[in-house]
């Protein structure tokens, strides 16, 4: 788990200096944990928008999209459980003023101890070289033995501290061990209050007839109550999915790492409604499922792992996590979870609605079991421009900054360069590009040199340049860069489609 904090800042700068991500009301001094996408970040966006809904809705007959309202009933929410279980545990510390997830803070002392453990395994493994048995190690070296004891026993006292809702042990934990404040290194803290995640507002034009209303803190709720809805209209039978894409909002308590953590974010979510007992063997299929996806987007395995859940969720029979190594380390990226019928027997209690599906193998009617799988669009994107974000060393001895993000996700798939703006080069490359933009999203730019042009392509993952020179003018010949390896191609101007054709991975 490489913590790398240079990198992370490097990442951020430039998500900005490219515009692809800027702080939201900048001009106002920005608005914590809120950010804007910029003409490249929105690009991405979409672009990893629909590979994820062509993946799961046009990929699988039996899954169907939605696009339900951010605002819902307020009695969605009672029966769902988040107006009175949707909290954090907040802790603040007197000195620095900073407030702090509680049970976060365990969490990072518990990590620390795996660290240390694996740090030995490491130390281990340069000392002993090939002959090292790391098996034999982990079982029977004291130090590693005793690190990994001590978090299991941690952990066990945080779940169920948790799961009693024990605030004052939770800051009696927190004092045993002896976590101090990062920012004043003081162990100087309040009690532990929960803190209910939800923004609400107000419907209604008077304050007499005003009701109190949430914004949503994940779509997955939209899906429910449109249950019956698609159970009648689009003629699915179980197994069935219902999948959305779509903003969800959470007053976050601990709201740094860029757009890791947001208080308004975007959801890509999917409601698989399965016979009950067969759910276990959904959400095995799904875990596989979800995991492929993510390899699918040319990252390698190693960059991720599965997270088993100590706590499980109120409405959960089985939870994972498939977390990835951020630069701040290894985090959630996408849950899968088991949700049994909690959500439609609780809207069926709390609406009246039946929320039965007839099974005619059966000839009988009961309520669904539901897998979900639910991941952060934000979160993608930080895992994929992370991974992109590469420095390279050139052969002169220069540096340049390339996004090596994978053909289909960038934003920009040509760019359409005069080497310099006379001679009719300028003229024959508007040409190009005015017949290239009705295939690919292209940029035509003529500003400076045409190494800066090519560096300022890189810099937002353009995986093509192409040049119009002198030569063309002659032969009617172009030069076609590839962004990783920087070779060019000259190729006669009529094979340009059929190059990019043959070269470019899109979908
Ligand atoms: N419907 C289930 C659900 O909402 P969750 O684990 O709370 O489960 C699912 O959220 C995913 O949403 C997370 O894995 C994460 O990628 C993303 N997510 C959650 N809170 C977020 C936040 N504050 N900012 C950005 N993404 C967030």
């Amino acid at each position: 788990m490489a913590q790398d904090n240079e990198l992370f800042k490097k990442l951020v700068s430039h998500c900005k200096e490219y515009g692809f991500i800027f702080p939201s009301s900048e001009i106002y001094d920005g608005l914590s944990a809120v950010y804007d996408y910029g003409q490249y970040g929105v690009e991405l966006k979409n672009n990893i928008k629909q590979y994820w809904w062509r993946s799961m809705v046009q990929y699988h007959e039996n899954i169907v999209g939605i696009d339900a309202a951010i605002l819902m009933h307020p009695k969605v929410w009672k029966a769902s459980g988040h107006v009175d279980a949707f909290n954090d545990p907040l802790i603040d510390n007197k000195d620095s003023k900073i407030r702090y997830k509680a049970d976060q803070l365990v969490e990072d002392y518990i990590n620390k101890l795996y660290e240390k453990a694996e740090k030995e395994v490491e130390k281990a493994k340069k000392r002993f070289g090939d002959n090292f048995d790391e098996k034999l190690f982990r079982d029977t070296n004291e130090k590693v033995k005793k690190y990994i004891d001590e978090a299991k026993i941690i952990t066990d006292k945080l779940v169920k501290l948790l799961e009693e809702n024990n605030l004052a042990g939770l800051k009696k934990l927190i004092e045993e061990l002896k976590i101090v404040c990062p920012v004043s290194g003081t162990c100087n803290w309040t009690d532990v209050r929960q803190f209910n995640l939800m923004f609400s507002t107000q419907l209604g034009s008077t304050a007499e007839d005003a009701m109190t209303i949430y914004l949503r803190p994940e779509t997955a709720q939209g899906i429910y109550v449109n249950y019956l809805n698609i159970l009648k209209t689009s003629r699915q039978k179980l197994p069935f999915g219902i999948a959305q894409i779509g903003k969800a909002f959470r007053n976050e308590i601990v709201a740094r790492q860029f757009i890791f953590r947001m208080r308004e974010f975007e959801q890509m979510e999917m409601q698989y409604f399965v016979k009950p007992g067969t759910e276990k063997e959904w959400f095995e299929y799904w875990k596989e499922q979800r995991m492929q996806w993510h390899l699918s987007l040319g990252i390698p395995k190693e960059k991720y792992r599965w997270h088993e859940h100590e706590k499980l969720a109120h409405y959960a029979n089985a939870a994972v996590d498939i977390e990835y190594d951020f630069p701040f380390g290894f985090k959630e990226l996408e849950g899968i979870h088991s949700r049994t019928d909690y959500d439609l027997k609780r809207h069926q209690e709390f609406s009246g609605k039946k929320m039965l599906y007839f099974d005619p193998d059966i000839q009988d009617s009961y309520i669904p079991y539901v897998v979900e799988t639910s991941i952060g669009l934000d979160r993608t994107i930080l895992a994929v421009l992370s991974h992109a974000f590469t420095e390279d060393t050139l052969s002169d001895g220069t540096t340049r900054v390339v996004l090596k993000i994978p053909d289909f996700l960038a934003p920009i798939k040509v760019a359409i360069l005069p080497l310099v703006k006379k001679d009719g080069m300028n003229d024959y490359a508007l040409n190009i590009f005015n017949d290239l933009k009705k295939y690919y999203l292209c940029q035509y730019d003529e500003k400076d040199s045409i190494g800066r042009r090519y560096r300022r392509q890189d810099a937002i993952g353009t995986p093509y340049c192409i040049t119009v020179d002198g030569q063309t003018l002659e032969d009617n010949t172009v030069t076609i860069r590839e962004r990783d390896s920087m070779l060019q191609d000259r190729i006669p101007v009529d094979n340009i489609r059929k190059y990019l054709h043959d070269k470019l991975n899109v979908i």
